[in-house]
């Protein structure tokens, strides 16, 4: 089966260990293509989007192996060979191969990299970028292609501070002849593990956590070690899972240094955060949250990508609670299953949902759509009355190692099925 099942009514207590950062794994990887040596990434998740990317990496002429929870990679003999259209579907993050290929073949032919429910993920931005650098884009029916004579550095200013995008310019940037500014980058900590790996490769990277990131170009790179940190979002996940069934736990290796806008919201809600660089100590004090606005942002403002998990958490909240979803078009998807277990939430457009709190949830059998909708649903069962069943653990392991193993380490009665 690929479900989930959770008995809700216990509390949380004990210690868990925070998984190695999906979303500044997947980057990295693409940037070992343009080493072309061998590389050694530490502390990798093992999750369904890393192994994909694997899978592009070897269709791709890469050795890639797994050694002690980290991937060993040698890009020394690429080609760029049609990679199988249903891998680059599978995920956005093969996105990141544009700027990565682009930079070592001078050329790539990619399907469209698949959407998800959560919005239509244009890469309008990115090709724009990109041909500011010198890659020429041109589509037919069998899919988007890009070529280079030469990659030449630009001042590039973004109309949004994507995270992506910021990605895709500094992965050919490193590879262009002279220098590249991006002017309203990203901010989030996987561009600033990004720049950090390609500098230990032997690039020439500065601003990287700023909005203005300058990359001195054409400087020959080589392999290196890297250890990835922990991800926020999983910590994130956690220390609300926390919140929403009571009790105390130990985050281990949860980056707290990137969690201020998160721990902040959690401090609002009730809980109370011990944060030190061994993790984070979370108490849930109160069992009714109180919370009457929150809004995503791009970093380091509140993550989208914990904005599904806290409506969960808001069903019990002390009175109403507008939350505001700025990043993406499509990411309430989850309200229609909360709503199945006894929620009272109104959407009022595509950005924003009004959670009417004071809900006691009823366990029932929900669905998961997408990765966080679903970690959501597994947080909404932890306190629940009764059990949950949430169909779809697929989207989950997009991007939690092991949930169930990790809850349970919690204390939490969770069973993968
Ligand atoms: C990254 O996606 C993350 N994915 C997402 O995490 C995260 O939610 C997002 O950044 C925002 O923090 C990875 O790192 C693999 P964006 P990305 O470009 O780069 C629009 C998860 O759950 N846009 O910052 O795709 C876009 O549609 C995932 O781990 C364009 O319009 O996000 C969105 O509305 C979900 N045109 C907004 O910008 C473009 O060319 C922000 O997207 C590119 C983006």
């Amino acid at each position: 089966m690929d479900s989930i099942q959770v008995q809700g009514g216990t509390g949380l207590q004990g210690t868990v260990r925070i998984q190695g950062s999906k979303n500044a794994t997947l980057p990295i990887l693409a940037a070992t293509l343009l080493t072309g040596d061998e590389s050694y990434i530490g502390n990798c998740p093992r999750i369904t989007d890393v192994y994909h990317m694997e899978n592009l990496l070897r269709c791709l002429g890469c050795k890639v192996n797994w050694e002690n929870h980290g991937l060993r990679i040698q890009s020394s003999s690429i080609c760029e060979n049609d990679m199988p259209a249903e891998a680059i579907k599978s995920m956005r993050s093969s996105v990141f191969l544009l700027g990565a290929l682009i930079g070592r073949c001078g050329r790539i032919t990619l399907d469209y990299p698949g959407g998800c429910v959560i919005g239509e993920r244009p890469i309008n931005w990115h090709m724009s970028a990109l041909e500011q650098l010198g890659v020429r884009f041109y589509q037919d029916a069998c899919g988007l292609y890009a070529v280079t004579e030469g990659l030449h550095g630009a001042c590039i200013k973004l109309p949004f501070p994507s995270v992506g995008v910021t990605e895709n310019v500094i992965l050919a940037g490193v590879m262009a002849r002279g220098q590249t500014c991006i002017v309203g980058a990203a901010r989030e900590p996987e561009i600033t593990s990004l720049c950090d790996f390609l500098n230990c490769c032997g690039a020439r990277i500065e601003g990287m956590g700023t909005d203005c990131i300058h990359i001195w170009g054409g400087r020959p790179l080589h392999g290196t070690r890297y250890r990835m940190e922990a991800d926020r979002i999983v910590a994130g996940t956690y220390l609300f899972a926390c919140i929403a069934a009571g009790g105390s736990c130990f985050l281990e290796e949860a980056p707290a240094h990137q969690m201020a806008a998160v721990i902040h919201v959690a401090e609002q809600m009730g809980a109370w955060c011990d944060i030190s660089p061994k993790g984070i100590f979370v108490q849930a004090l109160k069992k009714h949250p109180v919370l009457n606005h929150l809004s995503t942002a791009p970093y380091p403002g509140f993550p989208t990508d914990l904005q599904s998990v806290v409506l969960s958490v808001l069903t019990a909240n002390e009175g109403e609670c507008l939350v505001e979803e700025r990043i993406f078009e499509n990411r309430f998807r989850i309200v229609e299953e909360l709503q199945k277990m006894g929620a009272s939430i109104q959407i009022l457009d595509r950005h924003r949902v009004l959670v009417k709190g004071g809900s006691i949830l009823q366990g029932t059998h929900v669905e998961a759509k997408e990765l966080r909708g679903g970690a959501a649903l597994v947080v909404a069962g932890l306190m629940a009355e009764g059990n949950t069943v949430i169909e779809g653990k697929k989207y989950i392991y997009r991007g939690y190692e092991n949930i169930c193993r990790d809850l349970q380490e919690l204390g939490a009665r969770i069973v993968s099925v």
